[in-house]
């Protein structure tokens, strides 16, 4: 069954907060007030209601969904209520104006749930993802992808919680950067370099200044660059100084940063992301139970995934391969091909549609 998105009529006062609106609503003098397309927040519906308008066409998917693809657009409507609620906060800290915490802690006890309920986070989350508005929903994947780490490893909901707000705040910090140093995502000179490894710095400082944020989502926010031999920044602490909501984080940035297009690289396959994480946690700057966790998590969810050949040809993996993730066993037609025996075989890149 395909998901379909239909409009439903309602009364302004029986509106659920973050519906999205199906029509362009204009004031009686013919003003814009709200675009289609958006999320209401709590102070749009009170608007609407200061502008007298009683009825409103909202988007409502429809209610034939498999379970699965039920559970997919909750996910979808999580990340997008998290989208909006983090380019609010990064214009609100732009301004220097205070952060409301509750919109984030709301964004995180939204997608809370979706996250632990999905299956197969990452193959979603690819799904969702569109080409702009990319520090939002890196910020919102690198909080779901933490929950579900933290899932993985039996934590709590209240510590899987601090985690998602951590990963959700991580980059905060950048607002403070310099356009020169943020607009350049790569090639940075020595001297920019320097500033921007003061983004974790930036971000604990900011969260500082709020209240209600429990101290280890700031220390998180202040060490998801740090790696466990030393070599991360801004302090260079090593292991023993290194939370372990940080090493999650770090997890989780890492991957999502290198399984995301750029400008400066092609989206890497979980295959390649795999063996990245796994290469990084023996150089002892990952910490390697989270990444085994998080890297048996992905493989184990690969078969079935059509893959990009080399050749050019479509394969199916059928088994994910533990000790070389790049190199699994996978179908092309009715022919299986070992990759790890292959060698002259490999996978260019995940097919995701
Ligand atoms: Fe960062």
């Amino acid at each position: 069954m395909t998901m379909s998105v239909t409009r439903i009529r309602k009364n302004i006062q029986d509106l659920s907060l973050w519906a999205v609106l199906a029509q362009d609503l204009y004031t009686l003098q013919g003003q814009l007030l709200l675009a289609k397309g958006t999320v209401l927040k709590p102070y749009l519906v009170d608007k609407l209601m200061a502008s007298g308008i009683t009825e409103v066409y909202l988007e409502e998917s429809r209610e034939q969904e498999s379970p699965a693809e039920r559970q997919k657009s909750k996910l979808e409507g999580a990340f997008r209520v998290g989208q909006v609620i983090v380019s609010d906060v990064i214009e609100q800290v732009r301004d220097g104006r205070p952060i409301n915490s509750d919109d984030l802690k709301e964004a995180v006890e939204i997608l809370y749930p979706e996250v632990i309920a999905s299956t197969n986070i990452f193959t979603q989350l690819l799904k969702l993802r569109s080409k702009d508005a990319y520090t939002a929903q890196h910020s919102i994947a690198v909080g779901a992808i933490g929950v579900k780490i933290c899932q993985l490893m039996g934590l709590a909901e209240d510590k899987a919680k601090m985690v998602g707000m951590a990963g959700v705040m991580h980059d905060i910090g950048k607002v403070r950067l310099p356009d020169a140093v943020l607009n350049k995502p790569y090639d940075l000179n020595s001297q920019e370099w320097e500033q921007m490894k003061k983004h974790p710095q930036y971000g604990y400082e900011i969260l500082k200044t709020m209240k209600d944020i429990a101290p280890e989502i700031q220390l998180a926010v202040l060490q998801h660059h740090e790696r466990l031999d030393g070599s991360g920044y801004p302090l260079g602490f090593t292991a023993e100084k290194i939370h372990l909501f940080s090493r999650i984080l770090a997890v989780s940035d890492s991957f999502d940063a290198m399984t995301t297009e750029r400008v400066y690289h092609p989206p890497r396959s979980i295959f390649e992301a795999s063996k990245e994480l796994m290469a990084q946690a023996y150089r002892n700057q990952l910490d390697i139970k989270i990444v085994i966790r998080f890297v048996d998590y992905l493989l184990d969810m690969s078969p079935g995934q059509k893959v990009l050949l080399n050749t050019g040809e479509i394969a199916e993996v059928i088994l994910p391969n533990k000790a070389e993730p790049t190199r699994p066993l996978v179908q092309v037609g009715e022919v299986f091909f070992n990759l790890e025996h292959t060698r002259d075989l490999w996978i260019d890149s995940l097919i995701t549609s």
